[in-house]
């Protein structure tokens, strides 16, 4: 066993862990943070993107205790209290989901997206850098508009909040 303290959205987190215990479980088994979600065992599908210190990462591909000491976003983290993240209003209100079983990371990954790029993004790139996550519901069309809408939205200040 491994004692592993990450602080998840604002809160330090301190679990004794097995050694190979991944990111993933760590949220959802040791800290209850079901929103970050398994849809592979492959590290294709990207439902686990969280951030961990400010950038994406697929959370089944990292050990919890590779993660010791860092900070790590999840989609819960995202949402002022009842205020949505940009990026969280522009998937809802151009319907980006169906089943929503992607969406959460969707979102990590769009609003990683996002942040690299300074939110300079267009269509092409964002369908490419969507390569990682994989929806098997929308077809894309929607998920890649509320994305250039929240790259639109999070201008002028929202970005820089969504990165934190
Ligand atoms: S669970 Fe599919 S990439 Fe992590
Ligand atoms: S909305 Fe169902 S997998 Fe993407």
């Amino acid at each position: 066993m491994t004692k592993v303290t990450i602080t998840v959205n604002g809160r330090a987190e301190s679990r004794d862990v097995e050694d190979r215990t991944l990111l993933v479980q760590f949220l959802r088994e040791h800290v209850g943070l079901t929103g970050t979600h398994v849809g592979c065992d492959t590290s294709q599908c990207g439902a686990c993107v969280v951030h961990m210190d400010g950038v994406a990462v697929k959370s089944c591909t990292v050990l919890a205790a590779a993660a010791n000491g860092s900070k790590v976003t999840t989609i819960e983290g995202l949402a002022k209290g009842d205020e949505l993240h940009p990026m969280q209003a522009a998937f809802r209100e151009h319907h980006g989901l169906q089943c929503g079983f992607c969406t959460p990371g969707m979102i990590m990954s769009a609003v990683d997206m996002v942040r690299r790029y300074d939110g300079k993004l267009d269509e092409k790139t964002v369908r490419y850098e969507l390569e990682g996550n994989i929806c098997r519901c929308t077809g894309y069309h929607n998920i890649v508009k509320a994305i250039l809408a929240a790259a639109e939205a999070m201008q002028g200040g929202g970005a820089k909040r969504a990165a934190a």
